[in-house]
């Protein structure tokens, strides 16, 4: 059976968008507050906050019973990390993942970061995620195929000695957060479902050091690495246009200096 894949209009990329600014600000408000010390808990409520700010809901809590706002993957911890009293400390790398709805539409996205002073190796396999990401992205263009991003994640991070997770992939999102197709991180160019205008989709690679199996932990959702390696996850949401990707998940454009001087005026 064929799944069913539906293509978005403008103003429904539109809405998705402003899901993707909210998603993007929940990362970065997140992300700065890292540091030894912090719990993976306060991180959860960081987030809840800027939902709270910007009026939008997550796209994670209550999803199949998941009990938090985002997702903290420390370390061998490859996705779906429950936040809770764990303390972080220095050299931990930490993934945070966060979903955002708005209107009824969801954006989805994910980084990794250092906590505190991390080891060379830890930073190279942050670096080679977050670069396989680009890379993908800049590969999705109406007339690409699926396997096209598949092959370019997994090209770049096999190259640089460290293994694709195969057992969780990216997906198709809209109304809701996980829809067709399927987005692998490996692949072969050329094969794969047509990439055509209209289509959105959730690219997230999950890299590790050692090798790409994984495990289940007895929660029921943190998935970690079989061989304890540490692992690395990036993932932006974008629609294809006919002009190629447009990433929703990007932080909110500045308005330009000479812009904000002149709305700053007017308060005067
Ligand atoms: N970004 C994650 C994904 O696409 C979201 C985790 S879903 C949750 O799988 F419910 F576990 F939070
Ligand atoms: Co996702």
């Amino acid at each position: 059976m064929k799944e069913l894949v539906r293509l978005k209009t403008e103003a429904e990329i539109a809405t998705m968008r402003r899901a993707g600014i909210v998603v993007a600000e929940m990362l970065e408000r997140c992300g700065a507050a890292v540091r030894p010390g912090i719990t993976t808990a306060d991180l959860d409520r960081i987030a809840q906050q800027v939902l709270r700010e910007r009026g939008a809901t997550s796209s994670f809590l209550g999803y199949f019973g998941y009990p938090a706002t985002i997702c903290t993957s420390v370390n061998d911890e490859i996705v779906h990390g429950i936040p809770g009293q764990r303390k972080l400390r220095e050299g931990d790398i930490i993934g945070i993942d966060a979903g955002a709805i708005v209107d009824g539409w969801h954006a989805d996205a994910a980084v990794t970061v250092p906590v505190g002073r991390v080891s060379a190796e830890a930073r190279r396999l942050i670096a080679t995620a977050e670069e396989a990401l680009r890379l993908a992205i800049a590969s999705v263009r109406p007339g690409a195929r699926l396997g096209d991003v598949g092959a370019t994640v997994q090209g770049l991070v096999e190259r640089e000695g460290f293994s694709v997770v195969r057992n969780y992939v990216g997906h198709g999102i809209g109304q809701a957060m996980h829809e067709p197709p399927q987005v692998p991180n490996y692949g072969t160019s050329g094969q794969g479902r047509l990439i055509t205008a209209g289509l959105c989709l959730a690219i997230e690679p999950m890299v590790n050091i050692g090798g790409p199996e994984t495990r289940l932990l007895d929660d029921g959702w943190t998935v970690k690495t079989a061989d304890g390696s540490i692992s690395a996850h990036f993932e932006h949401s974008v629609a294809v246009t006919p002009a190629g990707a447009v990433v929703l998940t990007a932080a909110a454009e500045k308005a330009p200096v000479s812009r904000r001087l002149v709305g700053a005026a007017k308060h005067v």
